[in-house]
């Protein structure tokens, strides 16, 4: 199993870059990798919520040396920003994410999701000095076969919607690329499921709706209550993207190139009925739950499960979070924010909160 110490020694001065750090899951790396003693460099679009985990913690100034707010789909400027930081590992984070987003703009959602993976493994086939490349797609890059069984690295790409084609697409470019271009560059994709965390605040997701409904003392409307998602605290994810780019960079992509699956430690599934009574016992309030039907008539797939079998034995990872613990992380988180905490330091807070568990996890 990777611990702390070995990750801070490989990333210590490394410089990196992550696309899409304004966003949520890229802020929490930008953190994340700064506790890491890395050299943290990002380029994304300026935040689109009004609150953002970005301005919250503080992130362009406090944590990133360079932040550049640029389209990523712009090769030319992309291409010369790589020249001018010159980092060993890019974490590529900027895409357009939401299902609902995706069938309401497809166009932009394939241009961002499929010409931004282009355009950055363009500007990385330009600059010498990138070592390792972690493309984040997603669990719903697979054909769902609405079936019982867990989704591995070798099963069918697909995407019945635009942003699950979108990702399916951003897999093949990748692989593409790494094929033709990149016999020494560690190049993979890394595919997890829904996470949750604090500092979330896109529209239609269900952590950050329902913790708006309560903030605002509002009836919670819930999409789908029956819906299983796998769920998992943003920290388990982001953590296997940080060992997966450990091994790449030392092994110089040998074995360790290619696809990857990062999923929950449950093997109990929630539902998001079950999730939303999990957040109201932490919030310590009473909830209004209001069922809404209408998103059904858009298709979202019902069942979706991911085997990390590769992850557990070939990169010594798996998550550690309970359902309930990552819950009360993330409700821990907001509740710290409604109450004016320094939030820089609350994250940092929470990542070392979160390897005291796997470290008690490992014992
Ligand atoms: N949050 C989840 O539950 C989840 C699940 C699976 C996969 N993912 C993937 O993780 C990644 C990050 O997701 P997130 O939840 O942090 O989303 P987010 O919306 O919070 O962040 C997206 C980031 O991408 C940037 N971006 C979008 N379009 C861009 C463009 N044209 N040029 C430059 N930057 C652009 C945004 O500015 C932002 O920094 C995405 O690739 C997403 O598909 C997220």
């Amino acid at each position: 199993m990777e611990d702390l110490v070995s990750l801070k020694k490989y990333f210590s001065n490394k410089r990196v870059l992550v696309t899409g750090h304004t966003g949520f899951k890229g802020s929490w790396l930008c953190i994340y990798l700064k506790m890491l003693g890395a050299e943290v460099h990002g380029i994304a679009l300026a935040p689109k919520e009004s609150e953002s985990i970005f301005e919250i913690a503080n992130v362009e100034k406090g944590v990133c040396t360079s932040s550049t707010i640029d389209n990523i789909c712009n090769t030319h400027s992309v291409s010369a920003l790589l020249q001018d930081i010159q980092p060993e590992i890019v974490f590529h984070l900027a895409a357009q994410p939401l299902v609902i987003e995706g069938y309401n703009d497809p166009v932009e959602t394939f241009n961002t999701n499929i010409m931004g993976v282009v355009s950055i493994l363009e500007s990385i086939r330009m600059c010498q000095s990138v070592e390792v490349f972690v493309n984040v797609t997603t669990d719903k890059c697979y054909e769902n076969k609405e079936w019982c069984y867990p989704y591995r690295e070798t099963d069918r790409l697909g995407g019945h919607d635009p942003y699950s084609a979108s990702k399916a697409c951003a897999e093949i470019v990748t692989n593409s690329y790494r094929q033709s271009y990149f016999p020494d560059k560690a190049i993979a994709t890394a595919r997890a499921g829904n996470v949750i965390g604090g500092g979330d605040w896109a529209q239609n997701r269900l952590l950050p709706d329902i913790i708006k409904a309560f903030d605002r003392g509002d009836e919670i409307e819930i999409r789908n209550p029956s819906s299983i998602r796998p769920w998992q605290h943003v920290l388990e994810p982001l953590t296997g993207y940080l060992v997966l780019a450990k091994k790449l960079g030392e092994k110089q992509g040998e074995e360790y190139s290619g696809a990857w699956n990062f999923g929950p430690h449950t093997s109990k599934n929630y539902t998001v009925g079950e999730v939303v009574k999990e957040v109201a016992s932490c919030w310590g309030e009473s909830a209004n739950i209001a069922i809404d039907n209408s998103a059904e008539k858009l298709h979202e797939t019902n069942l979706l499960m991911l085997d990390c079998s590769k992850a557990r034995l070939k990169l010594g990872f798996e998550g550690v979070l309970s359902i309930p613990k990552a819950i009360y992380l993330t409700v821990d988180w907001y509740k710290a924010f409604y109450e004016k905490e320094d939030m820089n330091l609350f994250t940092e807070k929470q990542i070392a909160q979160y390897w005291a568990l796997r470290n008690k996890d490992e014992q």
